[in-house]
């Protein structure tokens, strides 16, 4: 397993955001965390990017105990829908951006700003400013941001969630894509059946700060083991999905 979660608990005010929640991703692998607003999905994205400590449980990355390592040295890349491009940089300045923090050369950073310009097909539009691309293509920016300091995992929290519904299976299908391509572990949240079921190897759905089943796709859609689970999936959408794949 790339990324381990084991037995997590997280409190808020006495509120369980998270509930001895545990579950594996394996490496090369795309997992969706899918469940209702409030379940606690993204409490577990932030434990594991370093934005928030666990009262109990560990976090391993890589058979690493991360729990006191800083969210820097973690080696992870965000896709967040609240965490926007840079207003006043243009495209190549907002994809160069952890590239300068690690201060990197200026050669190597025009090389791999040229390198993930071409990966998002933005080739022509490195000069650009974000109020000038359209909801898509900010978030191919997103993701080639995230990409650029060559991160292990990639934490995505409803990256489509802006999106206007016509580009968001586009969109998402091609990220589904680019994940491929890149090999990189990933794990996205999103409150959407039909975006998980489409693009995860794994699906892992939260409830009330629960982990109610992990399994494949398919697995969740045919053979649902709660009653919450079994209530939450739409059958006949969810096997629609599962079959488009
Ligand atoms: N910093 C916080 N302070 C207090 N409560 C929080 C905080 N973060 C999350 N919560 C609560 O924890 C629960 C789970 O939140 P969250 O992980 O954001 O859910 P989701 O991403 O599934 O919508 C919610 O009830 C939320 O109000
Ligand atoms: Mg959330």
């Amino acid at each position: 397993m790339y990324v381990e979660m084991k037995q997590i608990n997280k409190t808020f005010d006495g509120f369980h955001a998270s509930n001895n929640v545990s579950f594996g991703v394996e490496r090369g692998y795309l997992a969706a965390l899918l469940g209702p607003s409030g379940s606690g999905k993204t409490t577990i994205l932030r434990m594991i990017a370093g934005l928030d400590k666990p009262d109990s449980g560990d976090i391993l990355i890589n058979g690493t105990k991360v729990n006191d390592m800083p969210g820097s040295k973690r080696g992870i890349g965000f896709v967040f829908q609240n965490y926007a491009l840079f207003r006043y940089m243009t495209v190549a300045d907002n994809i160069a951006f952890g590239l300068e923090v690690q201060k990197k050369s200026k050669t190597e950073i025009k090389n791999r700003v040229e390198e993930l310009l071409q990966l998002i097909s933005m080739e022509e539009l490195g000069s650009r400013y974000p109020h000038q691309l359209s909801g898509g293509q900010r978030q191919r920016v997103a993701f080639a941001r995230a990409l650029a300091p060559n991160p292990q995992l990639l934490l995505l929290d409803e990256p489509f969630a802006a999106i206007d519904a016509k580009v968001r299976r586009e969109l998402r299908v091609w990220l589904k894509g680019m994940i491929e391509m890149v090999g990189i572990t990933s794990i996205f949240v999103t409150h959407d059946q039909e975006e998980a079921m489409e693009v995860a190897d794994t699906v892992i759905i939260t409830n009330q700060g629960n982990v109610e089943q992990i399994g494949t796709p398919e697995e969740i859609c045919m053979h649902p083991q709660t009653d919450f689970v079994a209530d939450f999936i739409d059958a006949t959408r969810c096997e629609a999905m599962v079959a488009a794949r």
